[in-house]
């Protein structure tokens, strides 16, 4: 199962993906997640312990790996270099597992056709492709910004997309982007995942105001959540709240994905 988590800057995505990758362990199933956000913090959010996570690098800034199998050094624009790099042993490589969760950090991943023709994107374009093609149980994407940088391969593969929204128009202004941009390359299993929502009133105006998008969850707005960040414990452990709303985006996902 392949589920991407996008929608605007500071929405929550990362809290979300930590979340479900959290419920999915304890479940028993074996969960690889990616951080694709240049500066990484999925780590901190799962609550990998500070051994674990000064073993991580983002693969975007790993000088010697790119030249390595790229033939080129990452920054050179033009001149030859491999377009499809080897790249099946990174995710196993370069990630580290805490609590059943498996982290790789693959730092800026400009997957789309406006990015740089340089050896690192072709780097990550091979290693984003190759994650998607590959059989991992569960694979959580936790993807910055928009869905711009996403290829065919996504639509052929993420069984879902969920875009996070806070209650307001500006973010529900975003979801209705991110619709369109992954509706024209053909992505249609989209959800939202309303987060930060404080009353029955911010849960129905996500519901009337949702760009067409079903509205998956809900997560409430709780102050234990920066709470959890400043101790450095997961919300998981922290807020008992926010893992049951999770607990329940997996049922319908379950549900949802079983009856495809
Ligand atoms: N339900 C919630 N209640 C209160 N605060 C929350 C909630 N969810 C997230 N936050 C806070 O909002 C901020 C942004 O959350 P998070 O990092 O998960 O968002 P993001 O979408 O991944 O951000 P970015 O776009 O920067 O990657 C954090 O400070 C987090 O503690
Ligand atoms: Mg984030």
């Amino acid at each position: 199962m392949k589920i991407a988590i996008s929608g605007k800057g500071g929405v929550g995505k990362t809290t979300l993906t930590a979340l479900l990758a959290q419920v999915y362990a304890d479940r028993g199933r074996e969960v690889l997640a990616v951080d694709a956000d240049p500066s990484p913090c999925l780590a901190g959010a799962l609550g990998f312990p500070d051994e674990l996570r000064s073993k991580l690098r983002p693969i975007a800034e790993m000088d010697d790996l790119i030249e390595e199998r790229t033939g080129a050094k990452p920054g050179t624009i033009g001149g030859f270099f491999t377009l499809n790099p080897r790249v099946d042993d990174i995710p196993d490589r370069f990630s580290v597992t805490h609590r059943g969760v498996r982290l790789l950090e693959m730092g800026a991943v400009d997957i789309g056709g406006s990015g740089c023709i340089c050896p690192e994107s072709a780097l990550l374009k091979t290693l984003f492709t190759h994650l998607l093609f590959r059989k991992d149980d569960v694979l959580l994407l936790d993807m910055y910004a928009g869905v711009e940088h996403l290829g065919r391969a996504t639509v052929d593969f993420v069984d879902a997309m969920l875009v996070v929204v806070e209650p307001t128009r500006r973010s529900l202004g975003t979801a209705a982007q991110i619709k369109k941009l992954a509706n024209d390359i053909g992505l249609t299993r989209l959800y939202l995942v309303a987060n930060k929502v404080r009353d029955d009133g911010e849960a129905r105006f996500v519901e009337t105001e949702t760009p067409g998008l079903p509205v998956l969850g809900f997560l409430p707005a709780d102050l234990k959540v920066q709470e959890a960040d400043r101790l450095g414990i997961p919300v998981y452990d922290h807020v008992p709240a926010l893992r049951q709303a999770a607990l329940e985006i997996v049922e319908k996902l379950d549900e949802i994905l079983v009856a495809r």
